[in-house]
Parts: structure tokens; sequence; C-alpha cells
């Protein structure tokens, strides 16, 4: 199954309930909320204030990229705030495995995340400790940049780990992600896929969704 989350990052801040209504009515599956701290990124975002505010107003899957410095110090502000998944950066963390037990403590699924210049070796031990690994397909902290067809390696070496192991892993992209380049990343064995200014800048959301629905279903994983 393939699952689209729009990220809310390219979303109209003044009005994000009608956005998330506008996005469940184009049929996304989660919203991805992206949290930068200005510092692991050089931008900020919005942080458990906000999340918690627009969390009774959307019965989609909160999905929290978490882009900020020792991001264990805040995770059960994120599972209180109403995430349904919280993804940590590899990079950001002194501890990822404290990291990932504290998220474990919730009723919360975990991911892991790793930026461009991380190889993604240092990402396998974890694996069979996590829901969803988060291949960034853009140096992270700004939506609208173009996607980075080299990361498609380091999807298909965690699909090909995962499938050895007999992991139930899902595998995230992130940066870049539109209808013409979605089937590269479905290929290559990624089945949630964030898009942010494809989906928001778009006249019609729903189209561009369910082209891209059909171009993943066109671009199956091929081993
Ligand atoms: C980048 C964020 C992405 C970004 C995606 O730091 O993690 O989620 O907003 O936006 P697009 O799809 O426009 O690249
Ligand atoms: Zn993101």
């Amino acid at each position: 199954m393939i699952y689209i989350a729009p990220s809310m990052l390219s979303a109209d801040f003044g009005h994000l309930e009608d956005e998330m209504t506008r996005m469940a009515k184009a049929g996304a599956n989660y919203l991805h909320l992206d949290v930068m701290d200005g510092n692991f990124v050089p931008n900020f975002s919005f942080g458990t204030p906000v999340i918690a505010s627009i969390r009774p107003y959307s019965k989609l899957i909160f999905d929290v990229h978490l882009m900020i410095v020792d991001p264990i110090r805040y995770i059960d502000d994120y599972a209180k705030a109403g995430a349904d998944i919280i993804t940590v950066h590899l990079e950001a963390c002194s501890d990822l495995d404290a990291a990932i037990a504290k998220i474990r403590r919730h009723e919360v699924r975990v991911g892991v995340a790793i930026s461009p210049a991380t190889p993604v070796e240092l990402l396998l031990p974890y694996l069979d400790k996590i829901d969803m690994a988060l291949i960034m397909t853009v140096v992270p902290g700004f939506g609208g940049q173009s996607f980075m067809p080299d990361m498609l390696k380091k999807v298909r070496t965690v699909k090909r780990y995962a499938d050895a192991h007999n992991l139930k892993l899902d595998i995230q992209v992130d940066g870049g992600l539109k209808a013409e380049n979605i089937g590269l990343a479905t290929e290559s064995g990624a089945n949630v896929i964030v898009a942010g200014s494809a989906i928001f800048n778009a006249k019609r959301p729903s189209e561009v969704i369910q082209k891209m629905r059909e171009e993943a279903d066109l671009h199956p994983y091929t081993k």
C-alpha cells in the first residue's frame, strides 16, 4: 500500500483547519508535520502548541518529522500533542537507542530519518527496532527543493535489508517528490511519499494525489 503524506510546511498557516480538510478530501493518508528548530536546520516552522491546537480538527494520521537537535528532550511533548508517528534524525541524536525507546513508551510509531550526507549503513542496525525509515531526498530545511535521485540507492539498500530480515518496515521519502518522479521512489521500494509544494501549490490537489497513485501503481517495487 502506498501512503501519500502532504507536508503541511507548504500549507497556508493562516488557515490550517481548512488546509487539513482540503488534504483529507483530496485523498491524503497522512499529514506530514515538519518541525524545525533553527539549529538542526536553518529554518523554523512550528512545534507542539500548533500541533496540539490542530489535532482535534483532523482524523488523518499525524506524521511528525522532527528536525531538531536532541529530540529526546521533547518526545513526550510531541506524543501528548497528538503525533501518531514520530521521526527523529539519526544525526540529531546522541543516543539513538534511547530516543527510539522513549518514542516506544507511547502508542506512537517510530521513525528514523537520515539526511543526504549520511551513509545508509549507519541506519541499518536500527531497522529492526523501528516502524519507518525516512530517506531524505533533499537537504532538510525547506520545501520546494529538487529531488536528489542518488538517494534512491539508499531506499533500495533499506528495502533489501528489510526483506532479507523479514522486517515489517515502511520506507518514506521526503523532498522534491511529485507525480513525475514518484515512480522512481516506489520502484526502489519506498511506500510512504511526502510531498509539500507539488500538492499544496496545485489548483486541484486531488488530481495530483490521484496521478501520484497511478504512477506508483505503474512502478511497483522491482528487485
Ligand atoms: C524538508 C521537509 C519536507 C518538505 C517537503 O526539510 O522535511 O517535508 O517540506 O516539501 P517539498 O515536497 O516541497 O520538497
Ligand atoms: Zn519532512
